[in-house]
């Protein structure tokens, strides 16, 4: 019976290798001539049910006419275990254990895009194999505070590298034929009163920042779907806003499908007029609440079709949902070719080992104190709850992994010599109804434990972060501040006073204040790793593998350094919810690294920035402009004792703009991976398109005539040379 599993998972796994041979699909041609024949055959009422969810998770097909249901799932790092069909509980299958790969904020400060195109098709297989037609990720909405609770599940501060990274994610999940729903589609940069915040932003911010990555996923990307935010936009809901619609479709020519996020409608006439095609969620009154059979509540079920009978709504704007809907099913599960997919292959964990490497960031470490010898016979005290605690949670993105090394398993099998001891030092409460209760453990017993545990240790290693629990780094809430929570930094302040010997590993998904920082020899920020994160860490901290992440957005030393901060008021950030709950983006395009470039306020840790074990300098630094093109090059050398990943870093900025300008923009960037002693040139072009902003007199791009200033460099704070051409 054994031999005869075995080989069934070899077929599996064969099978799954070979899907990555691209099969012909359908044209595009084709698929627009299939539509326009099923399309005259679809009674109105069929073509209402394919706009409007039957389940938690999927809408109605045509039974009639062998049109089947389209199935979705969550998210980003990999697909969710299943749920019931009419409310959010799991349905506790035994086979829907997936493969949980590391947040997107690990995979952004990876700088690989090729890592993004692996990760992309790896959920995508696992995704077939469960029978899913669209993934409900990546998200990209812009880390535009510190506190939002979601900016693990994104790809940071910088629209560039954000943009950089989702398209070849997209690519990876589309070429399986899974559709990607890029979210959430936009100006989601909070979880504080989500699904009523009203955002006002400049239409440069819009464009040059919150809009940039969609867009690219869009007309790069080809995604072929988006999924609109609960937040409102200038007064109207993101999931049926005009002024969103209208770039979305008409400047950006997209053809696929805008589905709500779960519950995000509010109005028929709006959603049927303003681009929507699929309401998810549960009830119509925008509540996620579970409430049996009330699909045909929904704004897009029963409502639209009486407005239709009635002449109210224009069927057209039914016939233009059940296009697109058809495109997407032509795609996915009415391909030419349907894959099976696979689930929880080696090469899938190999996978997310690599992002869970390549993305942490070694952030300090004087004298070397990394990396430690993995032969060592050291007592090490490894002190803190994270490195024991589970960091599958988060909200929608939540996974029931295979297996999930924690970074003290990690620790301890790559230390096989070391005396390793384990103290808590904290504990995270436990979360209720989106609320953390305090821990019924004895805080102080914790920390005396725990200190009694580092003083006879040669080494502390401390990892401790934020949980993915409420208001930890979780859907549904924002942090309530930059420090670490559960009295860690009193922790740690009293573990180096009695050790000084420590490293310091942080598990979060963003960034926090490190009171402690001058006396902490080492810092490894090591976001979320999913499955692997235990392993990843450990060949960082033994040197097994020589760290080459760079962070995806600015750690500020203080909150009020951060631009949504800064002014320090409500209808700034959170918004003003006793009045409109406006909330207005006064940093306008200044966010992340371009406020404090251009206020000049210096980071605790720079955007772009990351540390190697080895070492590297450039050198031949040129920037030319021809044409349409600017051409920046530099010769990178390894000047260290062992190999190393280091990420070129080419930034732009407008010298005496006639309009508001961040001092410099990220524009370009090339990761390269050098042996000891090696040295390589890059080149990197920039089309001068890209250095355009966006007019919002003649709602356009433009680029201005004059002098720029080319910024190249490893890091947005270190900048090699500053080079001066003229367009
Ligand atoms: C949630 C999230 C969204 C998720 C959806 C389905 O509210 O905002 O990202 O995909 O609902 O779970």
């Amino acid at each position: 019976m054994k031999k005869i599993v075995l080989s069934l998972a070899a077929i599996a796994l064969a099978a799954c290798t070979q899907q990555s041979v691209q099969q012909t699909q359908w044209t595009d041609a084709e698929i627009e001539q299939k539509i326009d024949e099923i399309l005259p055959q679809l009674t109105l009422e069929e073509k209402v049910a394919l706009c409007h969810a039957q389940s938690k998770f999927s809408t109605a097909g045509v039974r009639r006419l062998g049109i089947p249901e389209l199935w979705m799932s969550d998210g980003p790092h990999g697909v969710r275990a299943e749920i019931n069909w009419d409310d959010w509980g799991y349905s506790h299958w035994t086979n829907d254990s997936c493969t949980a790969f590391p947040a997107l904020t690990s995979l952004a400060a990876s700088f690989n895009p090729d890592l993004a195109f692996e990760y992309g098709n790896a959920v995508a297989e696992e995704a077939l194999y469960r029978g899913k037609d669209v993934m409900l990720g990546p998200g990209v909405n812009i880390y535009r505070t510190p506190l939002n609770g979601r900016n693990f599940e994104y790809l940071g501060e910088d629209p560039f590298l954000a943009s950089q990274m989702v398209v070849p994610y997209v690519k990876g999940v589309q070429q399986n034929g899974v559709a990607s729903c890029v979210k959430h589609f936009a100006l989601n940069n909070q979880e504080t009163q989500r699904n009523s915040v009203d955002v006002e932003v400049s239409d440069r911010a819009l464009r040059e920042i919150y809009l940039a990555p969609f867009e690219a996923a869009v007309t790069e990307g080809h995604a072929w779907s988006i999924m609109g935010s609960y937040n409102l936009f200038r007064g109207q809901h993101c999931c049926h806003n005009a002024v969103l619609n209208n770039i979305l479709r008409n400047e950006w020519g997209f053809d696929g499908c805008v589905i709500t996020d779960w519950g995000g409608a509010h109005d028929t006439k709006e959603a049927a007029e303003n681009g929507l095609d699929i309401e998810m969620g549960t009830w119509t009154n925008g509540l996620t609440s579970s409430s049996r059979n009330a699909y045909d509540g929904y704004y897009l079920a029963k409502p639209y079709l009486e407005a239709i009978k009635k002449g109210e709504i224009d069927v057209k704007t039914l016939d233009a949902k059940a296009r697109n809907i058809l495109r997407l099913m032509f795609r996915t599960n009415m391909a030419k070719n349907i894959k099976s997919g696979c689930m929880g292959t080696d090469a899938h964990f190999a996978t997310a080992l690599s992002i869970a490497r390549e993305g942490i960031v070694l952030l300090k470490n004087e004298n070397k104190v990394l990396p430690l010898d993995p032969q060592t016979t050291m007592k090490i005290a490894v002190i803190g709850e994270n490195a024991t605690r589970s960091m599958m949670g988060g909200g929608s993105s939540e996974l029931k992994s295979f297996f999930e090394i924690s970074p003290l398993e990690g620790i301890k099998s790559h230390f096989p010599k070391a005396q390793i001891v384990h103290s808590m030092g904290y504990a995270s409460g436990p979360e209720m109804f989106g609320r953390v209760l305090p821990s019924k453990l004895n805080a102080d017993s914790l920390m005396n434990a725990a200190l009694e545990t580092v003083k006879g240790a040669d080494l502390v290693i401390y990892v401790g972060g934020l949980t993915k629990a409420h208001e930890q780094d979780c859907e549904a809430g924002d942090r309530v501040g930059l420090e670490l929570p559960f009295n860690q930094n009193e922790l740690i302040e009293k573990v180096m006073e009695i050790n000084p010997n420590i490293v310091g590993v942080f598990v979060t998904g963003n960034a926090f204040a490190m009171p402690w920082i001058d006396r902490m020899p080492a810092i490894v920020q090591a976001w979320y790793g999913g499955c692997q994160a235990g392993e990843a860490i450990a060949d960082v901290l033994t040197g097994k593998v020589n760290p080459s992440g760079k962070l995806p957005f600015t750690f500020p030393v203080k909150l009020t350094d951060n631009g949504a901060h800064s002014f320090e008021s409500a209808e700034v950030y959170p918004g003003r919810f006793e009045s409109d709950s406006k909330e207005f983006y006064k940093e306008d395009i200044l966010v992340g690294y371009r406020w404090h470039d251009t206020k000049n306020i210096a980071p605790l840790f720079a955007f772009g920035y990351g540390l190697s074990y080895t070492s590297f300098e450039l050198s031949g630094i040129e920037a030319k402009m021809s044409g349409k093109k600017l051409t920046a090059k530099a010769t990178v050398k390894n000047t260290g004792d062992c190999s190393g990943a280091e990420v070129l870093q080419v930034y732009v900025g407008k010298k005496d703009s006639r309009v508001l300008r961040a001092q410099k923009e990220l524009k370009g960037f090339k990761k390269t991976t050098l042996e000891a002693g090696a040295q390589q040139t890059i080149s990197i072009d920039i089309p001068t398109d890209k250095l355009a902003f966006f007019n919002e007199e003649t709602q356009s791009w433009e680029v201005e005539k004059g002098t720029y200033v080319v910024y190249v460099g490893t890091a947005s704070n270190n900048i090699a040379a500053e080079i001066e051409v003229e367009i």
